[in-house]
């Protein structure tokens, strides 16, 4: 029956879903009225700044103080000896989601930028000059920086929770019978999230209750995480977060600083608020860290994956175990007859690394795919054949079928409208003018995880609707998908409907991440309003008086706020009326989210994507001139919104393979580059040519909404795509992301 119930046709959608919406929040935006947490300007509220260690290993031995006290507007300063104190050591893992953080526990600096203070004054120069009077002292040791910075060791999990290894088939056997091998050896640099919105909070408590405007991508889990950390109940606590300007898994994950800013709220009686600048958000909020991976491939003499071989050593802190999942890339794109993915860490004095848009996927993607364009021309064919000859239509590191199969029409689509059929094998074959012009081309993956998801839908008497659920919207546009299919489960138009969202008084809406959000709080508000107008339904067609009594719960369809009878359009009735006559005010039904079941298949997004470069001779300067990705991400909710992901994502690509890289000077453990003048990222001049289509893709076992996601998938291929491109424009193959002008000449 589970199994019935997971290939049942999906749930039919009204005409709010599939249609392209602009944002519904986006006049707020542009106009300045969206209420970002550093907006709030609560009567009477102190300004709190952080400072930050100047040094990545040891322990501060002094901060002055008194001279920080003295300054002007300057009310407190906390240190670790009169920090107030918690409920919960901020090093205990109070569940899986939780990273161990620094609320001024103890002196120990763990890494450079870590809080070593807060200072908390009447305004926000006051507080800035007061954490600089501190002039920390400091007990230094030489700090453990990158990938040799320390002994590797074996990690008992990777990512969250995950196994650190698989071994599938006989590698043994499936090595010794191949017709040739390829090593190779990619590097990825370390990553930080950089959103446009700096990380925020500001705390006000009143008595016993606290408020917090704070952004946060998993509001219900950060409500239970401030609880346990402050020894209070959640339903003493409201956050409000009805506005993210960007995540990308940094807001998803609490840090010291919030803590501290709460703790200072109910120290001094008075809202306190802190917005991180840009330099503090390198180290405490998490980053994507630095890999080594090497990777191995065995082929056939018919060209064919015999043995694939996926090693990951990945920077981590010296004080928690978050290990970038990158070899578990290879484990589902491509067939082979054996497989092994392993990964090992290294400890060094930098912020514990997390989770960033693609983890795993985004810098394994990028070493796969160039490791196989490598063996496609280690065989002398084409890319683009390799892949068609490689690609996996049962998941080889399961066995488990997948639960749709449309890699092939990705790859097709895309190629057809990039053109890649006319591409000479032999790179630094084609010109642009001076320019060396080259084609590349990469595989894109992400898994479709659910999460747990629960909403509210409440039909008023006027026929409109208000829907409930705390819902992030990191800027991805979760307010208006999630309103479509909000609408389409209450059968109403979605200008009838109030969607209420980014609040923790509201319906646990579960994880903003793993680009699982739509199908996970869309499932719960779908059902929320079906659960609604099944109600509604019951109430019809019981009562004689209704043009639709009698035809039976299942006989009805909802749309347009009234319902039809099936065997007779001309028979419906509106929802006012139906309340009207029952003498209701309102219909309330409830939904949850969820993934049904075991999973039956193995669930995955998938796309190709190619790219054009143009390199320069004597510059080794490369501009990528197009990028076209075709993917296949399930049913669309909102096709503008979907596409904007997706471009997005590839823009991520052109960063990740050209551009964003944290620099660390060894000597000292400090970045070179914590702000957006040395950390790179693309901007428009980067991005001429950009295209991302939907290839149709009815995954049946998905979800009951056919729901995938879209805002990690775009990363991924992309990066490979771009390096493989740099190899057929230059023919020097880029082992090193992201890719520097002077490797190329
Ligand atoms: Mo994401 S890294 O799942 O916010």
């Amino acid at each position: 029956m589970a199994d019935l119930m997971n290939v049942q046709a999906h749930v039919r959608l009204g005409s709010n879903a599939g249609q392209s919406m602009t944002r519904r929040d986006g006049v707020l935006k542009v106009t300045g009225r969206a209420p970002y947490a550093a907006d709030r300007q609560p009567g009477g509220m102190l300004h709190a700044v952080t400072a930050t260690a100047g040094i990545a290993r040891g322990r501060v031995a002094h901060l002055d103080t008194a001279a920080a006290l003295a300054h002007p507007g300057v009310v407190r300063v906390y240190t670790p000896a009169n920090r107030p104190p918690l409920a919960e050591h901020p090093d205990t893992k109070i569940h899986g989601f939780a990273w161990r953080m620094e609320a001024l526990q103890d002196d120990t600096v763990r890494y450079a930028g870590q809080p070593i203070a807060l200072v908390v004054a009447d305004t926000l120069e006051a507080a800035t000059e007061g954490a600089r009077l501190l002039n920390p002292r400091y007990e230094a040791e030489a700090p453990r920086i990158g990938l040799d910075g320390n002994t590797p060791y074996q990690p008992e999990t990777v990512s969250i929770g995950r196994p650190p290894s698989l071994e599938a088939g006989d590698m043994d056997a499936a090595r010794a019978g191949a017709a040739r091998h390829l090593d190779t050896v990619v590097e990825t640099a370390a990553q930080y999230h950089n959103a446009l919105e700096p990380h925020a909070i500001t705390a006000q408590w009143f008595g016993d209750r606290l408020e917090i405007d704070t952004p946060n991508q998993a509001i219900g889990l950060a409500k239970q995480s401030f609880a346990t950390y402050l020894g209070i109940e959640p339903s003493q606590i409201l956050i409000r977060s009805p506005f993210l300007g960007g995540g990308f898994g940094s807001k998803a994950i609490l840090y010291g600083a919030q803590l501290l800013v709460v703790l200072a709220a109910r120290d001094l009686d008075r809202p306190v608020k802190l917005a991180l600048r840009r330099d503090q958000m390198f180290g405490p909020v998490g980053h994507r860290p630095a890999t080594r991976q090497t990777l191995r491939l065995d082929l056939d003499e018919h060209g064919r994956i015999a043995a694939l071989d996926h090693h990951t050593l990945a920077v981590a802190s010296t004080f928690d175990d978050f290990i970038e999942s990158a070899s578990n890339a290879s484990h589902s794109v491509y067939a082979t007859t054996a497989m092994r993915t392993t990964h090992s860490a290294v400890r060094t004095d930098t912020g514990t690394p997390g989770p960033m848009r693609a983890p795993g996927e985004a810098p394994g993607s990028a070493a796969l795919e160039v490791a196989i364009d490598e063996a496609a021309y280690a065989l002398g064919m084409d890319p683009l054949a390799f892949r068609l000859l490689n690609y996996a239509d049962t998941d080889p590191s399961t066995g488990m079928e997948f639960s749709s199969k449309a890699l092939r029409e990705c790859y097709e689509r895309a190629a057809d409208l990039f053109g890649w059929k006319d591409r000479p094998l032999e790179p630094r074959t084609m010109r642009q003018g001076r320019l060396l012009k080259g084609w590349g081309m990469g595989t894109a993956q992400f898994p479709c995880p659910m999460f747990q998801a629960a909403a509210h839908a409440t039909l008023r008497a006027d026929g409109s609707a208000v829907v409930e659920t705390s819902a992030a919207d990191m800027g991805q546009g979760a307010w208006t998908a999630l309103a479509q299919i909000a609408a389409d489960g209450l059968g109403i138009d979605i200008d009838r409907l109030e969607f209420r969202s980014g609040q923790s008084d509201l319906p646990d809406a579960g994880v903003a991440g793993g680009s699982g959000h739509t199908a996970t709080a869309g499932t719960a508000l779908f059902n929320a309003g079906a659960d609604t107008v099944r109600q509604l339904a019951d109430l019809a067609t019981n009562d004689p008086a209704s043009p639709l009594f009698g035809a039976g719960n299942a006989g009805v369809t909802a749309r347009g706020g009234r319902l039809y009878r099936n065997d007779d359009e001309s028979r419906s009735e509106a929802y006012e009326d139906i309340l009207a006559r029952a003498g209701l005010d309102l219909v309330r039904g409830e939904g949850k989210g969820a993934r049904e079941g075991e999973a039956q298949r193995a669930m995955f997004s998938h796309g190709g994507v190619f790219a054009e470069v143009l390199v320069d001779p004597d510059l080794g300067q490369i501009r990528v001139n197009r990028l076209v990705g075709a993917f296949a991400v399930g049913r669309i909710v909102n096709p503008q919104l979907a596409r904007s992901q997706l471009l997005g994502g590839m823009i991520w690509g052109v960063g990740f393979a050209l551009h964003e890289e944290a620099i660390h000077d060894a000597r000292t453990g400090r970045f070179t580059n914590n702000d957006l003048a040395g950390y790179h990222i693309p901007v428009n001049a980067d991005i001429p040519m950009i295209e991302a289509l939907t290839v149709h893709e009815d995954d049946p076992f998905v979800n009951a909404l056919g729901i995938k996601g879209v805002g990690e998938l775009g990363v991924t291929g992309t990066v490979g795509a771009i390096a493989n491109a740099v190899w057929h424009a230059t023919g020097v193959r880029p082992h090193r992301f992201p890719i520097h002008p002077e490797s190329l000449i």
